[in-house]
């Protein structure tokens, strides 16, 4: 159980406050890259603070202030020029590093006072990589993008989920070192959602926790299984500081402001052999609804959507004072005590850990990865099919399990990807 004061650090993340300072050190994905070329401008808040992301004319990235410096007006409803931002109230125009370009009318009116090199607005960096774009909020020296492992995967079909959730991000990160909620929150729930007869799912015979350079791995033995599984094996990754990463995929829980979090995944579906070679020119993007829109109630149809439906249900800030935890939450004990030391390791003007700064090191950052020899090598399908066995989460998809509302044209671009409109001896869905 923690104290009220524990609970208010593990939270707030504005500025100045102490789990705030520590995700500054962070880069955060905000937006897909392909987002940005359906429309150049995108208001974005992130970290409690309001910003406008955009690309201009001549392909840079910004990300600053909403509000103008002149007199506030929302930036979002600017315009993207060869180079910067214009605003739509009086039209001066600021570039990436936050210098004034234009002031029209002060340009004509008083041209020898040169205003514009007195004002600057704030803005912070921004970076594409792996079909997302990355904004980094906190103190110079700006660190690297993470290359994490799969960024670096060959003939895979890759897709990018948003979806906001109306809760702290922290109760969501705890769902990423929970291995006994899966049993639970999707194998009995959709069971039962579904009215299901069939077996019972497999139960958690034994957990284990630990920590390493980039997060936590946790471990499993599901009945069934053994020490000799990859589950116990090789594990599954608590991704510090706010991500879940299976093997498969990313799920940033972004901090929007104290109470909403934008969900980022990250979906990586390897190509049959038979498929190769395969490649994407854009990385398709899409938006998740998470409540219906009939009765307001919250989707409980896909995997995500039934996490978000017990984080959501924790209230939009976890009252972790009225808690009880036990052998299941030990994951979660560990990573909050690692939180308020990290926390304090930067008040004190530290390093905090996963910060990458070495570019060797960041050509390809290697996770704990089940089945790392799929997702590499890929399998022909017939093998899939055969191997996936007794790893969940191996598997040739033929549909995306994970989000509802996935757009039609993604849903078909990744059946033409994975053969299987060509494939008509596949079973049917
Ligand atoms: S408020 Fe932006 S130019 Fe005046
Ligand atoms: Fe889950």
């Amino acid at each position: 159980m923690l104290s009220d004061e524990q609970n208010r650090r593990l939270t707030q993340v504005g500025a100045g406050t102490p789990m705030g300072e520590l995700l500054r050190r962070y880069w955060m994905p905000i937006a897909a890259v392909a987002e940005l070329d359906d429309k150049a401008t995108k208001p974005v808040r992130l970290l409690g603070e309001d910003l406008v992301l955009y690309r201009d004319q001549s392909g840079t990235y910004g990300l600053l202030d909403r509000h103008c410096a002149h007199r506030r007006a929302d930036l979002s409803y600017g315009w993207v020029e060869d180079c910067g931002l214009r605003c739509h109230y009086h039209g001066w125009v600021w570039d990436h590093t936050g210098k004034c370009l234009q002031q029209p009318f002060e340009e004509v009116a008083n041209p020898e006072a040169r205003f514009k090199e007195r004002v600057r607005i704030k803005a912070y960096p921004v970076e594409a990589k792996a079909g997302l774009l990355w904004a980094y909020l906190g103190p110079p020296p700006v660190p690297l993008v993470a290359t994490w492992e799969p960024f670096t995967w060959r003939n895979g079909f890759v897709q990018i989920v948003f979806s906001e959730v109306p809760c702290n991000w922290f109760q969501c990160q705890e769902n990423s070192i929970d291995p006994v909620h899966f049993e639970w929150l999707h194998s009995h729930w959709t069971r039962v959602l579904q009215g299901d007869g069939g077996p019972k799912p497999p139960t958690h015979l034994k957990i284990g926790f630990e920590e390493f350079e980039y997060g936590f791995v946790y471990r499993r033995v599901l009945e069934g299984q053994s020490e000799s599984d990859e589950l116990w094996t090789v594990g599954r990754t608590c991704l510090w500081p706010n991500c879940l990463f299976t093997g498969g995929h990313f799920e940033w829980r972004v901090p929007i402001d104290d109470e909403n979090m934008l969900s980022v995944g990250w979906f990586f579906d390897r190509v049959p052999n038979e498929m190769e070679p395969f490649t994407q020119d854009r990385i398709p993007y899409w938006y998740s609804p998470i409540s219906e829109a009939r009765t307001g109630r919250w989707i409980t149809t896909h995997v995500m959507n039934q996490d978000f439906v017990a984080w959501v249900g924790q209230g939009a800030l976890s009252d972790r004072t009225q808690e009880h935890l036990c052998e299941s939450d030990r994951g979660i004990i560990l990573m909050r005590k690692r939180m308020l030391e990290q926390a304090e390791l930067v008040a004190r003007g530290g390093e905090p850990k996963a910060v990458i700064r070495d570019p060797a090191q960041n050509a390809c950052v290697r996770l704990p990865i089940i089945g790392r020899q799929y997702f590499v090598g890929g399998y022909s399908r017939a093998d899939s099919v055969e191997r996936r066995g007794r790893t969940p989460g191996l598997v040739q998809r033929k549909d995306f399990p994970f989000l509802t509302g996935q757009p039609d044209a993604i849903r078909q671009a990744f059946r033409r990807a994975m053969g299987l409109d060509a494939e008509r001896q596949m079973p049917p869905d």
